[in-house]
Formats: C-alpha cells, sequence, structure tokens
C-alpha cells in the first residue's frame, strides 16, 4: 500500500515523491556502507546502481487499464433504456459554491505532470447506464478524465448494483487509486468499505448520488444535484399549472413511478413532492411504485397503475426515461397524455430526448438534473492535489423546462 499518514489531510504525490527521493538516497547510502564493510576500501558503484535500479523498478506504474472490469463476472445484465445520443461537452449554467462553472468542462485544467507520464489516477464506480442522464454522466468523466488530461481513469459500471460498487471500491483500493470517486447506487451500506478506503489513505470524492453514513470524514467532497429542491420545483409547477388551467381546487388524482428505491435521487424527489403535497389537500397520491430509473420499468409500472385507476390525472415519473415508458404505456391503453391529453406527464432529469417529447406534446414539463460532474470532480482534486481545502457539499444550479418555452432553441443548445 502507498503510505499516507493522515487521512483528511492527505499526503499527496508531491509529497509522496519527496519521500520517495529520501527512501532512494537512504539506501544508497546504506548500499555503499555495507559494499565498503565488504570489500575493505573496494569500489561502490556497482551496489549503488543496483539499489537505484531496484528502486526505479518497484517504481514502475502499474499496467494500463481502461475498465476494472471488478464486477463484471457476477452481474447479470440489466433492463436498461439504451442512451439516445452520445453527450459531448456542455456550457452550462455555474454551479454553486466551489463547484466550477460548466464552461470550464471543455477544456479541464491539467492534472499533475502528464507529459512524464506521472498521472493522476482515478477509479470512478458509477452506477449503471440505465439512462440517457447515466450517459451523460459517464461520458463526462470519460472526456474529463484522460491522459491529456493528466489522469488514468479506472471506470466501472455496476450495473446498479451496490454489491458491485463495493467491489469496485475494493479494487480499486487494490490498485492503489490516486482518488475514488462515487456515485453510489443508494444512500446506505457504505460504512465499511469507506472505512477501508480511509485505512488505505486514498480521499473519496462523491458526485451525483448521496451517502447517509455517520462519519463524514469518510469522503472529502460532494458534488450533485438538489434532488429535494427539484421535487418541490416540481410540485410548485404543478401548483401553478392546474392553476391557470382552472383546476386549483378540483380533486387531483397523481401516482408516482419512482427511481431506483433508496437512491438519494428517489428520497430526495419524492420528499420534495410529498412536501408540496402537504400543501394541497385537493391532491392524491393514488400509489408510488419504482420504474427503477429505467424506460422498460417505467412503462410496466405504468401498465399496472392504468389498469388499478382509471381516472389517473397526473403521472410523475422521477425521471426521464421512465416517462418516456409511461407514455409508451398511456397511448398502448388508449388514452392521451401531454398538454392537450387526459393525463398531465411530469419528469425529471432534462434530457435532449425530454425535449422532443414536449415537441411532440407527450410530455409537460422536465425538472433539471445537471450530469455533468466530470469536470467538477476534477476541480476538486486539482484543489485537494494543491493542498486547499474543498468545500463538503456543493449543489449544482438546475432549470426545468415547460411546453410554453422555446423549446426548440433550448434544444439546439442542449449538451445531453
Ligand atoms: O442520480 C441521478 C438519477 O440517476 C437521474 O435522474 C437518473 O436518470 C439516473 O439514473
Amino acid at each position: 500500500m502507498k503510505e499516507r499518514k493522515v487521512y483528511g489531510q492527505q499526503m499527496f504525490r508531491t509529497d509522496r515523491k519527496k519521500e520517495n527521493m529520501i527512501e532512494i538516497w537512504r539506501k544508497v547510502l546504506c548500499g555503499a556502507c555495507m559494499a565498503l564493510m565488504l570489500t575493505g576500501c573496494g569500489s561502490t558503484e556497482d551496489n549503488t546502481i543496483r539499489f537505484v535500479e531496484e528502486e526505479a523498478i518497484a517504481k514502475q506504474p502499474p499496467a494500463k487499464e481502461e475498465e476494472t472490469g471488478a464486477a463484471e463476472e457476477e452481474a447479470p445484465a440489466e433492463e436498461e433504456a439504451p442512451a439516445e445520443e452520445e453527450a459531448p461537452a456542455e456550457e452550462e449554467a455555474p454551479a454553486e459554491d466551489a463547484a466550477p462553472a460548466a464552461g470550464d468542462e471543455e477544456e479541464p485544467a491539467p492534472a499533475g505532470d502528464a507529459g512524464s507520464g506521472d498521472l493522476i489516477t482515478v477509479g470512478y464506480a458509477q452506477v449503471g447506464a440505465e439512462s440517457d442522464w447515466r450517459t451523460a454522466n459517464t461520458e463526462s468523466f470519460k472526456s474529463t478524465f484522460t491522459e491529456e488530461n493528466g489522469y488514468k481513469l479506472i471506470f466501472d459500471d455496476a450495473q446498479q448494483k451496490q454489491e458491485n460498487q463495493i467491489k469496485a471500491i475494493r479494487s480499486f483500493i487494490q490498485q492503489e487509486v490516486d482518488y475514488i470517486v462515487v456515485a453510489p447506487v443508494v444512500e446506505t451500506g457504505w460504512e465499511t468499505v469507506l472505512e477501508e478506503a480511509k485505512e488505505a489513505g486514498i480521499p473519496v470524492i462523491l458526485s451525483d448520488r448521496m451517502m447517509d453514513v455517520s462519519d463524514d470524514s469518510l469522503f472529502e467532497a460532494w458534488v450533485g444535484g438538489n434532488f429535494v429542491k427539484e421535487g418541490e420545483t416540481c410540485g410548485d409547477w404543478l401548483a401553478e399549472y392546474l392553476e391557470a388551467a382552472g383546476r386549483g381546487e378540483e380533486e387531483i388524482n397523481m401516482v408516482t413511478i419512482q427511481g431506483t428505491i433508496g437512491a438519494s435521487a428517489q428520497v430526495g424527489r419524492t420528499e420534495g413532492m410529498a412536501n408540496k403535497l402537504a400543501e394541497h389537500p385537493n391532491w392524491k397520491m393514488l400509489e408510488m411504485q419504482s420504474g427503477e430509473f429505467t424506460q422498460a420499468k417505467g412503462q410496466e409500472v405504468m401498465e399496472s397503475f392504468l389498469k388499478s385507476y382509471d381516472d389517473i390525472d397526473v403521472v410523475i415519473c422521477e425521471n426521464d426515461n421512465e416517462a418516456f415508458g409511461a407514455i409508451d404505456a398511456i397511448k398502448a391503453a388508449g388514452k392521451t397524455c401531454g398538454p392537450d391529453g387526459d393525463i398531465i406527464v411530469v419528469s425529471f432529469d432534462s434530457v435532449k430526448a425530454a425535449f422532443e417529447s414536449m415537441i411532440a406534446g407527450d410530455l409537460n414539463a422536465t425538472f433539471e438534473c445537471n450530469p455533468l460532474h466530470g469536470p467538477r470532480v476534477a476541480e476538486i482534486i486539482q484543489k485537494l492535489e494543491a493542498g486547499e481545502t474543498v468545500d463538503k457539499i456543493q449543489y449544482v444550479d438546475e432549470a426545468y423546462f415547460d411546453t410554453s418555452m422555446d423549446l426548440e432553441a433550448i434544444l439546439a443548445e442542449r449538451a445531453y
């Protein structure tokens, strides 16, 4: 294991290099003394060279590896919504606090001494590829953590399984990466593996979803969206929309297709919406079921809702891909949706396909969750490398979009 003495004020790469040099010289001197003792006054050159060479061999970086495959053997294939488009780097609203402006995303600052092959190794434990949002998030990391930018990225797709992420984190620890980045599938159950990372002296950065840990020194920083706020914005939008349609006092029947149960994106959005339900006694939540953030499951859940209830006014989908599935189910059941339809459909993420769905008149509104975290995490790493402190919690600014807007124009500028 690499030696890092104090977690929280990690011995960063420059300190480790200094220590390595001191160690080399210490061994060189020891070698010289031993050679003198063995050969009397003879030459020490050979021994000295051998010690230096041994050091050099010991410091060879491990063979390059693009993806860990840490979870591959046991992770069964998952039913996932295919990503519709590759997400290029985007110019975005700046993140709050220390999160960098998205304009920085296109040219992340080079890290370390990339020219000499001294790369910063980052292991990214990704949730999976369940949605268009996730595809854009993966692309953001892969285009940021490149060798040209001074990084070696070890990427692992956990296929929406926490046990796979835990395996990936352990594999990163074994590989002695410099930083571990995790987008946790669910909030709980991370203490043990984070303790192991801490023990190994490897800083952990959380991105996108949050972890619920009793000791927040187990991670350096988190950057992501404010999921509770997203849910509340959705509730406020719905109240205004119904009011404008003259339905402010009407009894409104709702269903929710939730995300992966226990994921902070699900927990926060459900909570935000619940806060708004409490303000509107005429809103009735008929049922909530998980669509696991996928289009296929979203469709399946909506089909079952439509069989159980014939008077659904609103379906809240906790991501866009679930909404695409729900819309298919609504149409297959002979009903209509969108601004002129029987059922109001709202969702979260604001991926390109959601704009197309609003333009087609199927989706009413989408509440943004920004996936372009690669450059934001890179900025955190750069600050840690420089020995600077970073804000522990970094929220990203997010907007919403509905059919009253010039969606064609917004879509033309949209990066994901
Ligand atoms: O954690 C962010 C959520 O995860 C996004 O809303 C969803 O699309 C993704 O799968």
